[in-house]
């Protein structure tokens, strides 16, 4: 008697402690994906039914915010801190580059595991992989099968990089998987997750990372590839590479596609939590070798423009109140380290030092965002520097000596949106077994909703931010067409002050030069934890290497 009580007594604690039906996390994460490449944005070129009836039967995210790089944003996605504080705010990690997010940072998948989350990356990590304990496996991933370093070829899952060449593709989190070699990456990865989704035993909750490959150009003998004959889908581009572009998209979409469908038939759907999203802006106009398109907003990937840090992003899930809306709400990538250990039954009084707000309440019910401010980099390396304050954003500094500040891919809204293949793709019918797709006027009306229109019949205001910071009224003014630094003097020193405040607290960067002893070269052609050998004498690398690794 008194045992039972005693285990009862018990059971409610854990009960209580924890939420009783966490539901199942799934982050899609693009790389390098532009404003302007999805339909529910406005453009018609290439169509993404998939991502739009995600889009459409969930929140638009319209104000979602990233850093403008890839190591950077996934370093706040994971830590729920902006990169100035953690030291990852310069540039992206270089696959013989010794150095990682810092392993006192505890990073989501950690959070979720405790919270007796199943946990799985599948694609890219690039946060570090010089020694096995910055490996995704030993930071909080159950299993990674994918590549770690920046990117890859979509066919060959080589990545050539600072005069290095390797091949980066791994199963099981260790395999090499050589065997893999031709076989389309983002194929792999979709039935890699329908494999793991199929697999879950649903008494758990689910964590499933899918970081594609695409949209990120890979290697300059053919930096875009796709299959022929979806290629062909797009004969009627006639840029070339932006035709190709339309293969990764397609493919992308597609899988977005089957893995929200085997959410469905697995049964995992009705309590999924699913937050589609890029990195960073797009790499348009043969920057980074690839076509994106950011249109009409200003800058490429890797600028503090729009075009390079407010990112293309949907959520999706039955447990939001508000659904079928465009979310207004101002984000930043790292919200959602705390929005989602919230919403799984987390104990927020366990994140401490964050910079992200947990953000459920205003998304899921259209309550005001938790934050008025974004810090979008501040790099003392490349001397920029951006904020958002309310409708105020700052920018300081440039990078590329200004070459990529302008605006690229104008005018590609010609064709026909189709909006039956929205209602017919794997998400769309998935999500009506649900009951929950609107209507295709519905949906019509959010499309418009989400087409961005700058205004751009007054005069613009030349911005050069290389020798003056420029003030951009961002709410009145998306698209930086009017630099208001000199009209409002009082606002741009406020700004100044914000700016030099939240300055005081960057951390240095931990940036590291290469190390030869990473070259693929010296390690069977493989990008290796080549940091975990020690090497005595730097001339003998060649052997001492191979012994090191038999
Ligand atoms: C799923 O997990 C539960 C709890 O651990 C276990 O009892 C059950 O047998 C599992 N089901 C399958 C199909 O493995
Ligand atoms: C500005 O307006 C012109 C004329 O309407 C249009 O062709 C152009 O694409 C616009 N530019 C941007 C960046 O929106
Ligand atoms: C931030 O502080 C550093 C010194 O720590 C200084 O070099 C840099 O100019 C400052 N940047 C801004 C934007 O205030």
């Amino acid at each position: 008697m008194f045992v039972r009580a005693l285990l009862a007594a018990s059971a409610l604690v854990i009960c209580t402690a924890r939420e009783s039906n966490p539901p199942h996390i799934v982050l899609i994460i693009a790389d390098d994906l532009g404003w302007d490449d999805v339909g529910f944005h406005g453009s018609n070129e290439i169509p993404t039914p998939n991502i739009d009836a995600l889009a459409y039967a969930g929140v638009v995210l319209q104000h979602h915010y990233v850093a403008p790089i890839c190591t950077p944003s996934r370093a706040a996605l994971m830590t729920g801190k902006y990169p100035i504080h953690t030291g990852m705010q310069h540039n992206v990690i270089y696959g013989a580059e010794p150095r990682g997010l810092p392993l006192s940072e505890k990073i989501l998948p950690q959070y979720l595991q405790e919270l007796g989350y199943k946990t799985h990356l599948v694609g890219k990590w690039h946060l570090g992989s010089y020694k096995k304990e910055y490996l995704p496996q030993h930071r909080g991933f159950d299993t990674h099968t994918g590549f770690i370093t920046g990117k890859i070829d979509m066919y060959d899952h080589t990545n050539a990089e600072r005069g290095m060449w390797g091949f980066d593709f791994r199963r099981d989190s260790a395999t090499v998987s050589h065997d893999l070699f031709g076989k389309y990456a983002t194929d792999v990865y979709t039935e890699e997750a329908v494999k793991l989704i199929r697999k879950h035993n649903s008494s758990a909750p689910l964590f499933l990372v899918v970081a594609h490959s695409a949209v990120h150009s890979g290697n300059p003998y053919e930096p875009i590839r796709a299959p022929e004959d979806i290629i062909a889908k797009f004969s009627h581009i006639k840029d070339r590479q932006r035709q190709k572009f339309g293969g990764v998209m397609w493919k992308l979409d597609e899988s977005v596609g089957k893995v929200v469908e085997a959410l469905q038939v697995n049964g995992l759907l009705q309590n999924s939590i699913i937050l589609f999203t890029t990195d960073n802006g797009g790499a348009a106009a043969g920057f980074n070798s690839n076509a994106a398109s950011n249109f009409p907003l200003r800058g490429v990937k890797n600028t503090l423009w729009e075009g390079g840090v407010r990112g293309v992003s949907a959520l999706f899930s039955p447990r939001l109140v508000s659904k079928s809306r465009i979310a207004n709400q101002r984000l930043h990538i790292s919200d959602w380290l705390p929005t989602l250990y919230g919403v799984a039954g987390g104990d927020k009084s366990k994140l401490e030092n964050i910079d992200g707000f947990d953000q459920w309440e205003s998304l899921s019910n259209d309550f005001k965002s938790k934050r008025s401010s974004i810090v979008h980099n501040i790099d003392h390396e490349w001397n920029i520097a951006g904020i958002t304050v309310n409708q105020w954003k700052l920018i300081s500094g440039t990078t590329y000596q200004g070459n990529w500040d302008g605006w690229y891919n104008c005018n590609r809204r010609d064709g026909e949106y189709q909006i039956d293949l929205v209602e017919n793709s794997y998400a769309g019918q998935a999500i009506a077994k649900l009951g929950l797709m609107p209507d295709k006027s519905k949906m019509i009306t959010l499309r418009d909703a989400a087409s961005l229109k700058c205004k751009n019949d007054t005069a613009p205001i030349i911005c050069n931010p290389l020798k003056a910071p420029c003030l951009f009224n961002i709410e009145e003014d998306p698209c930086e067409f009017r630099n208001l630094a000199d009209l409002n003097p009082d606002i741009l020193q406020q700004m100044l002050t914000e700016l030099s405040e939240v300055n005081r607290t960057v951390v240095p960067p931990n940036n590291k030069p290469i190390d030869e002893r990473g070259n693929p070269k010296y390690w069977g052609q493989v990008y290796f934890n080549f940091g975990d050998f020690e090497l005595s004498n730097p001339d003998s690398i060649d052997s001492e290497l191979c012994k090191a690794r038999i």
